[in-house]
C-alpha cells in the first residue's frame, strides 16, 4: 500500500519529468528524474538489472525532505528512471529517508535499508533529530516499509555515540550467509566511528563492534561508509565532513577517503594501513560500490560538492549527477580507478593525431584566461560528449616545458583548463572561466608523477561534467561544468614545444 505522500511524489515526478528533454540532461551520467539528487543509495544488482536509488527531493532543485529516487540499467550507462521508491511517510522517517543500501533476499525480494530521520521536541523545548535504521522490502519497483521499523533504534548506539548522527547503513552478506551492516556514527569526542552490526536474516540486528574510527586525523563525522574486499585487501570508503587539507589531499571540506587495510573475515577485524583521497577534483562525494555479476568492483559517487551545490538556480528542472561508473583495482598499495569498460561500446567517430607538435609560446606563462594567440586547435578534436586519451611529452627532454594546457568546453569567452606542470609534478584543474558567476571554489591541484615530462590523461566529457584519469587511473579529478553545451572547442597551449598523441571518440548516448 503506497502512502499519500508517495503517490503525490510519483504523480509530480511523472508530470514534471516529461518537460525535461533528453538534450537538457547528461548523455550517460545519471541525473534525477526531476528536482534534487544527492548520494547514491541502494546501488545493487537485482533480478538481472543494476539498480541505483538516490537521495531525492522531487519538488525543487534543492535539498528538502529526503525521498529515494530510483533508476535501473543494463550497463550502468543507459539509465531508465523508475518511480520514486520511498517517501518520508512514517513517524520514524517523517523528516527524511536518508542514505542506505540494498541487497537481494533469499526469498527473492529486494531489501532496502535506510536511515529514518525524525525530529522531536525534547525536555528543554529544543527540536532534536533522531536517526534510526529502517527496512523496506519490494519487487524492484514497489517497496513496503517493514512493520517492525526501526530495526536499529538509538538504543543500539554504544554509550560514546551521538543519537543525532547515526546513519547511512551499508549491508553485505558474508560467505557463511550471515549479514553485516556498517553504520556511521559520531562519537562524543566529535569524530566519526563506523559501527558494525550482525544479523542472520537481515531483519534482526545486534551490535558487534566498532569496525573503524576516526582518531581526528580525517575530518569530523564520517558519512556514507562502504566496505569490500579487493585484490587481497580490505577497503573502507568514507566521506568525512570538515576535512583539513593535507598536502594536495582532502581539499574539499566534505571529502572522500579510501582506507586500505588488513581484513580478517573470521573475526570481522579491519586494521587500517593507508588513507588516500579517492578523487582529487571538485565534485565527488558519498561514493558507493557494487560487485558486478562478472566479478568487477565498480564505484559511483555523487558528482557534486556540498559547499558549491547551493550556488545554482533552485528553479532548474533538475540538479545533481552521479559520476561515471569506475572499475576499481588496488595496485602498489593504491586505489586505481578507470571508467567502466562498457563505455567503450559507446565510442564512435575516432579522430587520432599522433606525434603532433604543439609549438611553444613563452607568453602562456604569464597569461591567465583568454589568450587566443597561443591556442593550438587540432582537426576534429572538439566535443562535449567525448572519450579522449592524450599522451604528453616534451620535444626536448633536456629542456622540458614548464606548463602545458588542455582547454576544454571552450568558445571565445569560456574555457576550463587542465594545466600540467611537470617540474612540480602537478596537474591543476581550473574552471573559473567556465561560465559560473561564483568563481570561488573552482580550482584544484593534485600531485601526479611525471616521467621526464611525460604523462598520460584520459578525459571523459559529458554535457555537464569532466572526469580526468591520470596515469592509467592512479589519480582521478572530477568536476561538473555549467558551461553552455555549444562551447565545445578544445585547444592546447605550451610554453616550450610539446609532442602529443591524441585519440578522441565521440560518445553516443543512443
Ligand atoms: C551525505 C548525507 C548523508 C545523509 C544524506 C542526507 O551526503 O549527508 O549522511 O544520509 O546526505 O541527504
Amino acid at each position: 500500500m503506497s502512502s499519500q505522500t508517495l503517490r503525490e511524489a510519483r504523480k509530480y515526478e511523472e508530470a514534471l519529468a516529461k518537460l525535461i528533454s533528453k538534450e537538457d540532461r547528461p548523455g550517460f551520467h545519471l541525473s534525477p528524474r526531476v528536482g534534487w539528487m544527492n548520494d547514491p543509495n541502494g546501488f545493487s544488482y537485482y533480478n538481472g538489472k543494476y539498480h541505483m536509488f538516490y537521495q531525492y527531493y522531487p519538488y525543487e532543485a534543492a535539498w528538502g525532505p529526503m525521498h529515494w529516487g530510483h533508476a535501473v540499467s543494463d550497463d550502468l550507462l543507459h539509465w531508465e528512471h523508475l518511480t520514486c521508491a520511498l517517501a518520508p511517510d512514517e513517524f520514524y522517517d517523517k523528516d527524511g529517508v536518508f542514505s542506505g543500501s540494498a541487497i537481494g533476499l533469499p526469498d527473492g525480494r529486494q531489501l532496502l535499508i535506510y536511515t529514518g530521520v525524525m525530529k522531536r521536541t525534547v525536555e528543554n523545548g529544543h527540536l532534536k533529530e533522531f536517526q534510526t535504521q529502517c527496512l523496506a522490502m519490494g519487487d524492484g519497483e514497489d517497496y513496503e516499509k517493514y512493520a517492525n521499523n526501526p530495526v536499529l533504534g538509538t538504543d543500539a548506539i554504544p554509550a560514546n555515540g551521538n543519537v543525532e548522527h547515526f546513519r547511512d547503513p551499508k549491508i553485505w552478506q558474508k560467505k557463511d550467509g550471515s549479514y553485516r551492516l556498517l553504520v556511521a556514527n559520531l562519537k562524543d569526542d566529535g569524530f566519526g566511528q563506523l559501527l558494525l552490526f550482525k544479523s542472520k536474516n537481515a531483519l534482526n540486528w545486534e551490535f558487534e563492534k566498532v569496525f573503524a574510527e576516526n582518531d581526528g586525523s580525517y575530518g569530523l563525522m564520517w558519512e556514507c561508509p562502504d566496505f569490500f574486499e579487493l585484490d587481497g585487501q580490505g577497503v573502507i570508503f568514507v566521506s568525512p565532513q570538515d576535512m583539513l587539507p593535507e598536502g594536495f589531499e582532502f581539499h574539499n571540506g566534505n571529502g572522500n577517503v579510501c582506507i586500505i587495510g588488513d581484513y580478517d573475515d573470521a573475526t570481522d577485524t579491519f586494521v587500517p594501513k593507508t588513507f588516500q583521497a579517492v578523487d582529487y577534483g571538485i565534485d565527488f562525494y558519498a561514493h558507493q560500490s557494487i560487485l558486478t555479476p562478472d566479478g568487477r568492483r565498480v564505484m559511483i559517487g555523487w558528482m557534486q560538492n556540498w559547499d558549491t551545490s547551493g550556488a545554482h538556480d533552485r528553479n532548474l528542472p533538475w540538479f545533481g549527477q552521479m559520476t561515471v561508473p569506475r572499475e576499481l583495482e588496488i595496485k602498489n598499495g593504491r586505489l586505481y580507478q578507470n571508467p567502466i569498460r562498457e563505455l567503450e561500446s559507446m565510442r564512435k567517430d575516432k579522430v587520432e593525431h599522433l606525434n603532433t607538435v604543439i609549438k611553444g609560446d613563452e607568453s602562456v606563462l604569464d597569461t591567465e584566461g583568454h589568450n587566443p594567440s597561443s591556442r593550438v586547435y587540432l582537426d576534429g578534436i572538439e566535443g562535449r560528449q567525448i572519450d579522449m586519451t592524450i599522451t604528453i611529452h616534451p620535444e626536448n627532454v633536456e629542456d622540458i616545458y614548464d606548463k602545458f594546457t588542455i582547454g576544454l568546453a571552450s568558445d571565445s569567452k569560456k574555457h576550463t583548463d587542465v594545466i600540467f606542470r611537470p617540474k612540480e609534478n602537478i596537474v591543476k584543474l581550473d574552471r573559473k572561466f567556465s561560465g559560473s558567476r561564483r568563481s570561488i571554489v573552482h580550482q584544484r591541484r593534485t600531485k601526479v608523477p611525471f616521467n621526464n615530462g611525460e604523462v598520460k590523461v584520459r578525459i571523459i566529457l559529458d554535457r555537464f561534467s569532466m572526469e580526468l584519469f591520470f596515469e592509467d587511473g592512479a589519480y582521478a579529478m572530477t568536476a561538473t561544468l555549467d558551461t553552455d553545451v555549444s562551447a565545445k572547442e578544445i585547444y592546447f597551449e605550451a610554453n616550450k614545444n610539446v609532442i602529443i598523441d591524441v585519440t578522441k571518440y565521440d560518445l553516443s548516448d543512443n
